[in-house]
């Protein structure tokens, strides 16, 4: 199978196939995420949480996630790989926006990008499409707006923000994204704006109804301890698997069973006489 991009992707869409997708941060993640099969992956700003440790993802820099994507797509022969834009990387004017969605593709090699586009980014949406480099909306919750919302909600409860995530959703398909990201939106109304678009829609807390489904892969493994959405679903207690392994190797050190003769080198004894002499 070779490697999916906007056609294929489109493809799967036309044929009414779901999309999977995940976020992934580091090499030996995204490999796993490839090989299972997964359609594309998200190199989030979440970055900033799950990895990081930070309060929320807007302490994201350009150097960050440049640095994380190059390892993620150094990873994916087949997974399409997006990058995830970060707070004051499209908010400067147009040039800027270009220059830093730039950088994505020519320094870290990712197959496209996403942020967090409002009306006022619609232009930039455009921009960014007319070079060349495929993009991806994000409409209902925008974590980095997590001070102007006073917390991460969902959105699109009540008329004023289900409006905003229909008109935003046709904004940036006629803008020229893709695919559109719906996050913590109910899945009643991402299901009418998905049946109303061409584009796939991807949901993130956004239901079944969506054209294809997304989690972020420390969610997944149960890999982050300190917030799981109520969306998101925790497949496997990896962290307590790490836990557990990591206390087994110290009581292992500890009562001399490891390192054992297997994990030592060894030496012919005429050597260590000479030394010994
Ligand atoms: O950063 C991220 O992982 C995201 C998803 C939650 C959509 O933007
Ligand atoms: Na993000």
């Amino acid at each position: 199978m070779s490697k999916h991009t906007v056609k294929t992707i489109k493809a799967m869409h036309d044929k009414k196939e779901t999309i999977t997708m995940l976020t992934a941060y580091d090499f030996p993640t995204a490999k796993k995420v490839n090989d299972a099969g997964i359609d594309m992956i998200l190199v989030g700003d979440s970055c900033a949480m799950v990895v990081h440790g930070h309060p929320n993802t807007l302490t994201a820099t350009m150097d960050m996630m440049v640095l994380h994507c190059a390892a993620v797509a150094r990873a994916c022969d087949r997974t399409m790989v997006i990058a995830d834009m970060p707070f004051g990387s499209f908010q400067y004017g147009i040039e800027e926006t270009m220059r830093n969605a730039a950088r994505f593709v020519t320094e870290a090699k990712v197959d496209g990008v996403k942020f967090e586009a409002t009306p006022h980014h619609i232009e930039k949406t455009e921009a960014i499409v007319k070079m060349g480099i495929p993009v991806v909306g994000h409409v209902g919750l925008h974590p980095q707006a997590v001070g102007a919302l006073g917390g991460l909600k969902v959105q699109g409860k009540d008329i004023e923000t289900a409006r905003k995530v229909v008109s935003e959703a046709i904004a940036l398909q006629e803008a020229g994204a893709f695919a559109i990201i719906f996050e913590a939106v109910p899945a009643k109304l991402s299901e009418w704006v998905t049946n109303r678009l061409s584009i796939p829609t991807i949901s993130i807390g956004g239901g079944p109804g969506c054209s294809g489904q997304l989690l972020v892969t420390h969610d997944v493994l149960g890999m982050y301890d300190n917030f799981t959405p109520s969306f998101a679903k925790r497949y496997r207690e990896v962290g307590q698997l790490m836990l557990d392994t990591f206390k087994q190797y110290k009581e292992e050190v500890l009562t001399g069973v490891f390192p054992a003769k297997e994990n030592c080198y060894s030496m012919s004894d005429e050597v260590m006489e000479a030394i010994e002499k």
